[in-house]
């Protein structure tokens, strides 16, 4: 797999070699120098005729270049370095993956010519194998023809330092994007084959592997922890519902504990209240808070982070059966609070009460939910990051942070109380359904009614959980599986702490 390694293009057997370049005007670092010299100046000639000008994502190939075994040199264009940053580094991969992936088993890339800081060099490798794992994904379990797995990456690093640096970063971006790509790949399953038993068997497997402690509970069990508005939901279904519990370290009480509760529709109908015939397909991905959560604890575990985490996921379907909820209907939650279901498209709120309510008993230091809650999200925001809210500034701020530096970037919205006014019940503690406008806070002002005094924040993905592949990093159309390198920069962050 990926490596690092102080060395020179000379002694490499690489079929491509991969050189970055910036759009300043300034020397070739010395690997590119190297390369000059095999290529009889042909690297910088291409610099001083303009044909390579470093712009971003720019991508300019040489043949020929027998004397040194390699098939292809890439001089790939990164803009000006001084704004480069992990994203850039992400793109940079993805641009390797896109170029290179297919047509080389190995592929050394001249990562000691982007000149990093030792800090940076950590960063920047972890960010680039990010880039680069995940644009090699893609979701072809139901095709004949399935495109070979990416080549591996030989990062050639300036000195041994630097190689060592750049190897822990390797280490954290393999894990990452394993878990990101996880958690698309579960979110991209269909309704038919993506059933709650198959999340929570897939829950399961990894967590055998990895030494996490999964626990999985059947509608039986629901019922008799008394969780009425996640059962409520799963009436309308044949298919039955699963709680998903895991829980990384979950002996090691004196670590800080995080819980992380994610919204796993299987599938989305909208129940009596069906939703429209347009792109319905995509309610597939209404589990994809779900998914990020199993894929997190993936990375986690990987990564060994000395925390306690604790995953819940209530998986279902939301179907209009004959005993499916009908608008009017009161349920009452784990917590004893009761609730009008006035749309019985409005789900995500009724599965994450309970979803909650069962996470606080773990007795976390922080609630974490993430969910594809409201299509008012997407109305708000659009595709490029995802809301957050929560009363709790400190968190506000890490998690905005650890968005930053992931790049699945979040934009806080309010949570006050004249949105948990609105959701007040006429014949119930609460409804499920607030006014016309406003409708992802009145969502989170619902789910506050689940968290106590918890320290909680609460993440609407809705926008961010699938893309058109338009993206250089989701190249493959479908679920992005937002919220995994998101949750673990966090984690890494309070583990650190
Ligand atoms: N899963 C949907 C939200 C959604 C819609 C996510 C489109 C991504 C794309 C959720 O269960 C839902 O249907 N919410 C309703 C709530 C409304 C009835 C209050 C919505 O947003 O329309
Ligand atoms: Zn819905
Ligand atoms: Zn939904």
């Amino acid at each position: 797999m990926h490596q690092a390694k102080h060395g020179s293009f000379k002694d490499e057997s690489a079929e491509i070699w991969v050189v970055p370049v910036f759009s300043e005007k300034r020397a070739l670092g010395s690997f590119a120098t190297a390369i000059d010299g095999m290529l009889n100046g042909a690297l910088n000639d291409a610099r001083a005729e303009d044909e390579s000008t470093g712009k971003k994502d720019e991508v300019v190939v040489f043949r020929g270049a027998r004397a040194i075994r390699a098939k292809r040199v890439l001089l790939v264009g990164l803009g000006k370095r001084e704004s480069l940053d992990r994203e850039g580094m992400r793109r940079f991969g993805a641009v390797i993956a896109r170029e290179a992936a297919a047509k080389s088993k190995k592929i050394a890339v001249a990562f000691g010519d982007i000149d990093c800081a030792d800090e940076e060099t950590c960063a920047f490798a972890q960010a680039l194998v990010e880039g680069y794992d995940l644009a090699t994904y893609d979701f072809d379990r139901f095709k004949e023809k399935k495109k070979s797995l990416g080549g591996a990456l030989l990062l050639l690093t300036g000195g041994k330092k630097s190689a060592s640096y750049a190897s822990d970063g390797i280490r954290r971006g393999v894990a990452c994007a394993a878990g990101q790509n996880t958690a698309r790949d579960l979110s991209n399953m269909p309704a038919n084959h993506g059933t709650p038993d198959m999340l929570a068997s897939t829950a399961k497997k990894i967590g055998k592997s990895l030494g996490i402690d999964v626990r999985v509970f059947g509608p039986k069990e629901i019922e008799k922890m008394k969780m009425g508005a996640f059962l409520s939901v799963s009436l309308g279904s044949p298919v039955p519902p699963r709680l998903i519990q895991m829980q990384w370290n979950a002996s090691k009480k004196k670590l800080p504990c995080v819980a992380i509760v994610g919204k796993g529709l299987t599938f989305d109908s909208g129940g009596i209240s069906i939703k429209s015939a347009d792109g319905m397909d995509k309610m597939r991905h209404d589990k994809s808070g779900g998914c990020a959560v199993i894929g997190a604890f993936e990375a986690v575990a990987k990564l060994k982070l000395p925390i306690r985490l604790v995953g819940i996921v209530p998986a279902t379907e939301n179907m209009p059966g004959g005993n499916a909820n009908k608008p009017g209907d009161i349920v009452t939650a784990k917590n004893g609070k009761t609730i009008e279901i006035l749309n019985t498209d409005a789900e995500g709120r009724l599965v994450l009460a309970d979803g909650l309510t069962h996470a606080l008993g773990f007795k976390p230091d922080v609630v974490i939910d993430l969910a594809t809650l409201t299509g008012a999200c997407m109305v708000a925001l659009g595709s490029h990051c995802a809301a957050v809210m929560t009363r709790d500034d400190e968190l506000a701020r890490d998690l905005v942070r650890a968005g930053q530096s992931s790049h699945e970037r979040l934009w806080r919205m309010p949570l006050w109380d004249e949105y948990v006014d609105e959701m007040r019940g006429s014949q119930a503690d609460l409804k499920n359904l607030g006014g016309r406008y406003g409708g992802a806070l009145t969502a989170a002002a619902f789910l506050e009614a689940f968290t106590e005094k918890s320290k909680w924040a609460h993440l609407d993905i809705a926008g961010v959980s699938w893309d058109d592949g338009t993206r250089l990093y989701n190249k493959g159309k479908g679920a992005t599986g937002f919220g995994v390198r998101l949750l673990v920069e966090y984690l890494t962050k309070i583990a650190e702490r």
